[in-house]
């Protein structure tokens, strides 16, 4: 294994930096690509057949170019359409992403809970298997919210993101049979975790959980015993179309210095 060889991060936009950052955490030394298929973004509102043509394709030139040694779909709508493709395609370890209902399940107290996502990822059939699997005494309310990934890219790039559009984001799902009881929302989109703060306040006493800290935890475990170099070179992020100049300020707080097209 080459010491350089780099983990490889996707996602649409910038959801896959909450993955990113609980795995810098435990592998501070591993060497970083962050890919956002921005000329795709957002994935949310895409059909199956595009994204299981889109994704693959686009993993098997990037691993080509990046020579990684794991890739991570850090991305809940590309795993939950697109993983098996990928894994098929490509001949490195494939991390997916998995909406966290098992901990939700083992966590609510009202037995109510919701899984918010993309609304690709909300009507795919894997969502109510796990639903079934590991909260099946649970009332599940899924809601499909393309207005926070979007407002999860501006506050990225350095905008202001107004609490009432959060509160309206998540109306919807607050206004569902039970929805009163929700006591833990399942973050099952990756740019939901980066608007924490927002969301708490939107929904005060309701839990959050997100798959990011089992990801990174699933990533030092498949990479366990590896060299890394001594000192990491600095992050670099590959984008499909240009991003905003401004979304600079924050790839940098995630160790990414680098910015190229691809
Ligand atoms: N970050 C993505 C997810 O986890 C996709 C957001 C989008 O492009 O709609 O589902």
């Amino acid at each position: 294994m080459d010491p350089a060889a780099p983990l490889l991060f996707f996602d649409s936009g910038v959801g896959g930096l909450s993955v990113l950052a609980p795995t810098r955490a435990l592998l501070p030394k591993a060497p970083i690509v962050y890919a956002a298929d921005s000329a795709g973004f957002p994935y949310g509102g895409k059909s199956e057949a595009e994204l299981a043509a889109r994704v693959p394709a686009l993993l098997g030139r990037l691993v080509e170019r990046y020579r990684p040694r794991l890739a991570v779909i850090a991305c809940n709508t590309a795993s939950t359409i697109a993983l098996d493709q990928v894994r098929a395609a490509l001949d490195i370890p494939v991390v997916g992403t998995v909406p966290a209902i098992k901990p939700a399940g083992e966590l609510s107290k009202s037995r109510v809970i919701a899984v918010l996502g993309t609304e690709a990822t909300v009507r795919q059939p894997y969502v109510d298997d796990l639903a079934a699997r590991f909260a099946a005494d649970c009332t599940v309310i899924c809601h499909g919210s393309p207005e926070l990934v979007a407002l999860a890219e501006a506050k990225l790039a350095g905008d202001y993101v107004p609490l009432e559009d959060v509160r309206a984001a998540v109306a919807p799902m607050l206004a569902a049979p039970r929805g009163g009881e929700i006591d833990v929302v399942v973050l099952a989109c990756t740019h939901f975790p980066l608007l924490c703060e927002e969301l708490a306040a939107a929904l005060p006493g309701v839990v959050q959980v997100d798959g990011g800290a089992g990801i990174a935890r699933r990533i030092a475990y498949l990479t366990q015993g590896q060299p890394w170099p001594l000192a990491p070179p600095p992050g670099l992020a590959v984008f499909t179309a240009p991003p905003p100049a401004t979304l600079a300020v924050s790839l940098a707080q995630f160790g990414i210095n680098e910015v190229k097209l691809l």
